[in-house]
């Protein structure tokens, strides 16, 4: 039987910058977008009978029919391809649902491009081009790494890794809609941030510059849906964490360099909230 496994990585945004709402309903960002070793674990299986199926382990209440972008990605891709064959998707799920962390996107890009090494068809552009019609996260999440985003998060420009940085995520247990994080972003108006200051300290490897100028746009946006957020960034303060919205939330990252503030952090704040988590940055090529 035919079949691959896939890492689908999370993803966060060391910065991310809301411009304009365009005619499309969608908004112009500038980003700088990072994959990290928190995954799911995404398997693809040729069958020979049947119509293709997803299933999930530790999925929640997410669909599993083409509502699920995992297999509306392989649908688009089969169509595309004039695939005969049917395939089964088991998603093992580690990355929090409707978290700000790009599961779902991330999910739909490793069926892609598990996809193109079960049946051998599709350049890089050929999955571009179909991650873009699946949503704004899915391109990047194609490739990871360190890039920065434009357009809706689909223009990416690669950038050089960042230096070593610890992550903790750490999440209050509760799902929040992307789309209802930008529409109170919408109504009011907030603070306007410079990408510039950040690119020149990624330039430069400069950590204590890239800490300094880190920031998320939405995040106060996303801090009015769940005012617990508040708390959460308090308590990684606390331990000398650079505390950030992951991006339209409700997953807070706690950045540092110093192993043992992250596990200090991690240790007081494992017993307190529902998810917490230890990461790290990780591309595909490792
Ligand atoms: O592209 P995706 O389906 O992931 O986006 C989810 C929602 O987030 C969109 O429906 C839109 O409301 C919002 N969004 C946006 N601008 C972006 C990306 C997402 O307004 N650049």
């Amino acid at each position: 039987m035919k079949k691959v496994v896939i890492s689908a990585l999370a993803k966060v945004n060391i910065f991310l910058n809301v411009l304009a709402r365009r005619n499309d309903g969608y908004h112009d960002l500038e980003s700088i977008m990072q994959s990290i070793s928190l995954h799911d674990t995404v398997t693809l299986t040729v069958l020979s009978f049947g119509p293709s199926v997803l299933t999930l382990t530790d999925g929640g209440d997410l669909p599993t029919d083409k509502r699920n972008l995992a297999l509306a990605a392989w649908l688009l891709f089969k169509e595309k391809f004039d695939i005969r064959e049917n395939i089964a998707i088991h998603i093992k799920k580690r990355i929090p649902v409707s978290a700000g962390l790009a599961g779902g996107s991330s999910d739909a890009a490793a069926v892609l491009r598990g996809a193109r090494e079960l049946f051998g068809v599709a350049t890089d552009a050929d999955l571009f081009a179909l991650a873009a019609q699946l949503g704004s996260d899915v391109p990047f999440c194609l490739f990871g790494g360190t890039a920065l985003a434009k357009g809706r998060g689909e223009k990416l420009l690669p950038m050089p890794a960042l230096p070593k940085f610890y992550f903790v995520l750490v999440n209050p247990g509760m799902a929040l809609a992307t789309k209802s994080v930008y529409q109170l972003f919408d109504k009011k108006s907030w603070p306007i941030l410079s990408i510039d200051n950040i690119i020149e300290a990624m330039r430069h490897q400069d950590a204590a510059g890239i800490l300094q100028f880190a920031a998320n746009g939405l995040e106060a946006a996303s801090l009015e849906f769940c005012p617990v957020l508040a708390e959460i960034k308090a308590e990684l303060n606390l331990f000398g964490l650079l505390p950030l919205v992951c991006g339209s939330g409700p997953t807070v990252m706690g950045l540092t360099q110093d192993e043992g503030a992250a596990l200090a952090a991690m240790k007081c704040l494992y017993f307190k909230w529902p998810f917490v988590e230890l990461a790290w940055a990780k591309d595909y090529s490792d």
